[in-house]
This record gives structure tokens, sequence and C-alpha cells, in this order.
């Protein structure tokens, strides 16, 4: 346990093989329980904040639940309510909340927020979505992965629509799980170069990381299907643009019938149904959704845990 304690958890890259694995471990452990409604109360006295730039429904409320489980408490501050960034420094706002609680949690624009928060707050702060990263999604992700597959090294993941946030959490993840991971983007939406060159230097020779135009080609063969939103938060003026450049990025029962026999299909949500995936597959029997919506708080009570007990 000793070895997250304390510790910062803003890019997956913070994370090495045998952490991950006890994080997915740990929450699998942590769902069982709560199945069983055993609670373990190691953060009791506890206290988290959750700073928000952005709105939530997942990553608000499974957070919220998660520190209650553990016996702590969770304090959310809405978009308007320290309006950071506008108010004042994000490094004055660290210093005076880590001097209330024992963890920050936040949802921002930029990255360099959460850096900046993570510097000078002298607590731990877990990044709950920036515009590069979101990190405890692909923890959620690959928890999900486990339980349908049994396994995850070996497997090959396609994801299909923007390189974005959650593209990058999940590529970084792959390579360090040892799993294969495609990407299809239409051409200028792929993930920045920087980014798919750490994930080619963590995966060596052990797995590929692949960056293509086809969903076609992506989906052909794999294990996993996944997307998210054409338009994420903080883009609502792309939106046009994008749902003209995106055309054809779409999991639907053709692409999901290009993929392996036994594929099963995530998506981070919120989804737009009729744009990166169909209703019909969202409900359907290959989808991991649900699960994979559920599993945030798992994934996330047992990051808390490791972190703060
Ligand atoms: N997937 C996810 O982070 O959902 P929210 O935006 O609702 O938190
Ligand atoms: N890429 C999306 C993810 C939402 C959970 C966004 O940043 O809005």
């Amino acid at each position: 346990m000793a070895r997250l304690k304390g510790r910062s958890f803003l890019r997956m890259l913070d994370l090495d093989r045998a952490e991950i694995e006890l994080v997915l471990e740990t929450g699998r452990h942590l769902k069982r329980q709560k199945q069983l409604r055993a609670f373990h109360r190691p953060c009791q006295g506890q206290t988290m904040a959750m700073i928000f730039q952005k709105p939530s429904l997942r990553t608000r409320v499974s957070f919220e639940v998660a520190m209650r489980d553990l016996g702590g408490q969770a304090i959310y501050l809405a978009p308007t309510d320290i309006s950071l960034g506008k108010r004042e420094k994000s490094s004055d706002i660290a210093t005076v909340l880590g001097s209330y609680v024992d963890v920050i949690m936040a949802r921002v624009f930029g990255h360099e927020i959460v850096e900046d928060l993570a510097q000078s707050a002298g607590v731990p702060v877990i990044n709950g979505l920036s515009d590069l990263e979101h990190p405890c999604q692909a923890l959620a992700d690959f928890m999900t992965v486990l339980e349908w597959k049994g396994r995850l090294e070996g497997l090959t993941m396609a994801y299909i629509g923007d390189g974005n946030n959650v593209a990058n959490s999940l590529m970084l993840g792959a390579a360090l799980l040892g799993m294969n991971f495609r990407i299809a983007t239409p051409k200028g939406f792929e993930p920045r170069q920087t980014t798919v060159d750490e994930a080619r230097a963590v995966a060596g020779t052990q797995s590929h990381i692949e960056i293509l135009g086809s969903p076609e080609e992506a989906a052909r063969g794999a294990d996993i299907l996944y997307t998210d939103v054409w338009t994420s938060m903080g883009q609502e003026s792309e939106k046009a643009e994008r749902g003209q450049r995106f055309l054809g990025y779409k999991i639907d029962r053709k692409l999901l019938e290009m993929a392996a026999p036994d594929a099963m299909v995530l998506h981070c949500l919120p989804a737009h149904y009729g744009e990166e995936i169909t209703e019909e597959v969202a409900r359907g029997p290959k989808s991991a959704i649900w699960d994979q919506a559920e599993n945030r708080l798992h994934a996330q009570k047992a990051l808390l845990n490791l972190i703060l007990a």
C-alpha cells in the first residue's frame, strides 16, 4: 500500500505497470466489498476538495461516493464557487486548500492548472480530466476490460474518433499494460506526437501503438472498440466543423461486426447517439459501457484508498 501513499495522479505515466495493477486489483476487491455492504473506513476524518471548471455527472458523483464509502468526506466546488484562474491564482488556491483538506481532485481546462495545484498544495492532487488526459477514466476502463476479458496483456484496443484527453490516457495506459492500441482519427485530430512518442517508448517492442485514418482498419479483429464525443467540453465553438470532419468515425453495428467475434464496446460517456456511437450498440449485448461507468466508483475508491490510507 505504501507505494502510492501521498502521491499525486495527474497523468497515466505517474503510475508504473505494477501500480496500475494494484489499483485495479484493489478496485475489484472494493467492488466485491461494496456488493456485500462491507465497508472498511480507512479515510475517517479525511476530506477531499473537488474543483470543477467544467460540468460532470460521473466524476463528481463517483468521487464523492467513493470518499464517503471510505469514511471520509468530499466538498464540491462548482465552476462559479471559486472561479479558478479568474478570482485568484491557482497556486494560491492550492496553498489555501491544502491547509484545509487531505486531497484535491480537479477537473480543469489546461493541464498546467493541475500541475500548478500539485506544485503548491502540499497534499496529493488527482486529475479529474484536463485537456491533456483523463487518467481516472482510463483506470475504470482497464478495470472493466479485465472484468470482461480476464486479462489485459496482448489485447488490442481500437479507439475511433478524436485524439483527445481520453485517447491519450488510454494510449499511455495500454502501452504500460502491454496492450496494443490503434487509433483512427480524421486528419488533424490525431493525438499529439509527443504523447504518441511517450506511449511508444513505454510500449517498446512489447506492444504496438498505431495511428490510423480508417475506422475499419482500426476495428478489424480488435478486442475492444472505444469512442468518445466528437466535441469535448470547451470546444463547443468547433461543434459544426467537427460534426462534418468526424462523419463516419462512429461505432455502429457494421463496424462492430468487423471487430473480433467476442469484442466489447466502451465509451466514457456522456454519449451523443447517432454521432460517435449508435444507441443500439451502446445498449447492446457487447456494450460494457454501463459497467465501465459504475467502475469509476470502484477504481477511484481504490486510488483514494491507496493515496490516503
Ligand atoms: N466520463 C466522465 O468523466 O463523465 P463526467 O463528465 O460526467 O464526469
Ligand atoms: N473528451 C471529453 C470527455 C468527457 C468525459 C471531454 O473532454 O469533454
